[in-house]
């Protein structure tokens, strides 16, 4: 088990004083070097398709690929769906990724609380996601546990089938769920070969994204749409928090032009070596950049709001799940008495559901952030995280990946 050593425990409190600093001042970070945050897994929907094919070309962790758990859970999400379609003429129906902890469940239960909107909890493990909403009391009816697992393209197919089926009109969609690896020296890979947390935190709600656009531009209700994507001020180098090492940095998208594979290129987005906390980082931007580029080719056409924020640190959630157990224990007492920087679970999921439904939070191409009285602001993104010539070139290579051009 990995120790966190005296010049570790330096930089992170210096990483914390930094994000309580910064602009956002709820700001959050964890030292790179001493951290590993996320990961995880998305699979390629066409077995033929480029990666499919290098992937089965190469040996070993190919090997152990398993078939996405979509078809074995779809079932409880079709039970529910004459419930559901009651409800549909009076709520507003929401997909939260990622809902069954963290930022995703503390939204989806503000929103459930409501009693106007309906969640379609799209979680990647099933009885977790259904446990999590029933311990928050979240009203029966008021929620619909659908699998997704966004390491899969497959799967992210599936949820979309799966959720067209239950007739439902789409009013926003939250990409919202993510991994973190803060410590891993190697990569991980998804089924077809792809880093993990691009996988996962990119390419998997992009492909979502991309889906659903068509499901957002219903005419059955006239709610105002919007698509927002979940950002991070560790993306940002414009801020202290995105500034500590490694930072965030996409360079030509080389490695990712080459399928993040760690074979024929790198599993790194700029070509670099592997790094799990940079590779969260690249993802993240991804993630801002994503969302601007979808502002520029659908805003006007279709009036749907695109927006992204940050919602604070929230130092207690799942996200930190593979980091050290000692950085786990300091942090968040560390980011709640001394940067006085610490946004509960409970404030985030008010803040992204504002941003869901508030009626003052309409325009779109937002990157929003909170200051310390929790009011919300339209906040500067870094030179790279706006840059509009990457954020085409990210979009182009992406559907590339993806093949959905
Ligand atoms: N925590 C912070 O301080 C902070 C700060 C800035 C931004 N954010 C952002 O906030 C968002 C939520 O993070 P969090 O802090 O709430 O962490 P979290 O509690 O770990 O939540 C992450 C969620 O993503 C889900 N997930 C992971 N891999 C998945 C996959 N392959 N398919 C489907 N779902 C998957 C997890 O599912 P399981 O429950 O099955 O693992 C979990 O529900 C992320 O986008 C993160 O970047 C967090």
């Amino acid at each position: 088990m990995a120790v966190c050593n005296a010049p570790q425990l330096t930089a992170m409190c210096s990483t914390f004083n930094g994000l309580h600093t910064e602009k956002a001042a709820s700001g959050c970070a964890t030292n790179v070097q001493s951290s590993a945050f996320l990961g995880t897994r998305l699979a390629h929907m066409k077995q033929t398709s480029m990666l499919a094919r290098a992937n089965q070309a190469e040996s070993g962790r190919f090997a152990s690929y398993a078939p996405p758990r979509a078809q074995s859970v779809a079932a409880p999400a079709e039970t529910k769906k004459s419930e559901a379609s009651k409800k549909t003429s009076t709520q507003s129906t929401v997909i939260i990724t990622g809902a069954s902890s963290g930022l995703g469940l503390a939204t989806a239960q503000a929103l459930a609380r409501t009693g106007e909107w309906h969640v379609i909890m799209a979680c990647r493990d099933f009885l977790k996601a259904e446990r999590a909403a029933k311990s928050a009391g979240m009203p029966k009816g008021s929620y619909t546990v659908m699998h997704l697992d966004l390491a899969s393209l497959e799967s992210v197919k599936q949820f979309v089938d799966n959720f067209r089926r239950s007739g439902r009109p789409l009013d926003v969609l939250v990409c919202n769920a993510a991994v973190y690896f803060p410590t891993e020296k190697q990569p991980r890979f998804s089924a077809e070969g792809i880093e993990l947390s691009v996988a996962t935190n990119h390419l998997g709600h992009f492909y979502l994204a991309r889906l659903l656009l068509e499901d957002l531009q219903h005419k059955k209700t006239d709610t105002n749409r919007r698509l927002i994507i979940v950002g991070s001020i560790t993306g940002n180098t414009n801020t202290l928090a995105g500034n500590i090492p490694p930072k965030a940095n996409l360079g030509d998208l080389r490695g990712l032009a080459g399928g993040l594979n760690g074979v024929q290129s790198s599993a790194m987005i700029d070509g670099g070596e592997f790094d799990g906390a940079k590779a969260y980082k690249d993802s993240k931007v991804c993630n801002m950049l994503t969302m601007q580029e979808f502002h520029r080719r659908y805003h006007k056409q279709t009036g749907i709001t695109f927006a992204s924020l940050y919602p604070g640190c929230i130092a207690t959630t799942g996200l930190f799940r593979e980091h050290i157990p000692l950085f786990r224990t300091l942090f968040p007492p560390f980011q709640k008495y001394i940067t006085k920087g610490y946004v509960s679970e409970e404030e985030s999921g008010k803040r992204l559901a504002q941003v869901v439904s508030d009626p003052k939070m309409t325009k779109s191409g937002v990157y929003w952030s909170w200051n310390n009285d929790s009011n919300s602001f339209e906040n500067q993104l870094s030179e790279e995280a706006s840059d509009a010539d990457k954020a085409l070139k990210l979009w182009e290579i992406s559907e590339k990946l993806l093949e959905l051009d």
